[in-house]
């Protein structure tokens, strides 16, 4: 068993969906930048303690984070396991958990970082698109990739129908990706991330790509 703390920002289906899945984790809290956060109530059902912290209390950002960070390390976790947490992270917060901070974003990485992506990827007329679990940096948006999933852009798509196409992959990928962590198969040989056993072959989700290999 390793020991998670998770961050989220709002609804928290991300960590409904680590929570639901049996993994070999023990969630030691979940902490939220904004009090209402709905993540925050499921996590409580579920029995972990939801930890309620409001950023706007904070004039400058490094405050925050320490904050953040003295929650975390109380709980002595493994990992910290960022779940749809809508913050731009200090360099010292990244720095004191570098190698076991990991995140899911909504696109393919290093395609579309930052917010909106499946409205760049329709802009840009992409025809894949998905989601990706990295291990964090510096920069946002960045870092080794674990794993990804890639999902088929239809030409009828809206970017909620893409979201919830992306959503479903996210679902599966970040379970399995954070399975891999606690079962050691992962580590970081000069930036890339080297998968073993199983894993090597399933970091890559394409379940619905249509095509001529189809
Ligand atoms: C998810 O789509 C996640 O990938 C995204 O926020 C959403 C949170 O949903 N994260 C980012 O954009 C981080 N850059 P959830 O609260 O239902 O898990």
């Amino acid at each position: 068993m390793i020991r998670a703390v998770v961050l989220i920002s709002g609804r928290g289906s991300n960590l409904a969906a680590l929570l639901a899945a049996s993994l070999p984790v023990e969630f030691a809290a979940v902490i939220s930048n904004r009090p209402q956060a709905e993540g925050l109530g499921h996590a409580r059902r579920c029995g972990i303690p939801a930890i309620a912290l409001d950023h706007r209390d904070h004039a400058e950002r490094a405050a925050f984070d320490a904050e953040v960070m003295r929650h975390i390390d109380a709980c002595r976790p493994d990992v910290v396991v960022l779940a749809g947490y809508m913050r731009i992270l200090t360099e010292a917060f990244v720095d004191h958990y570098a190698g076991r901070l990991v995140n899911i974003h909504p696109s393919l990485l290093p395609s579309f970082p930052g917010l909106d992506t499946h409205r760049h990827a329709l802009a840009e007329g992409v025809k894949i698109h998905g989601c990706t679990v990295h291990f964090v940096t510096a920069q946002v948006d960045h870092g080794p990739i674990i794993a990804q999933a890639a999902v088929p852009v239809l030409a009828d798509d809206t970017e909620a129908t893409l979201a919830q196409r992306v959503l479903a992959q996210e679902h599966r990928l970040y379970p399995m990706a954070l399975r891999w962590l606690a079962e050691g198969r992962i580590e970081i040989v000069e930036g890339v991330v080297r998968l073993r056993g199983a894993a090597a072959s399933q970091a890559l989700f394409a379940p619905q790509l249509p095509g001529p290999c189809a």
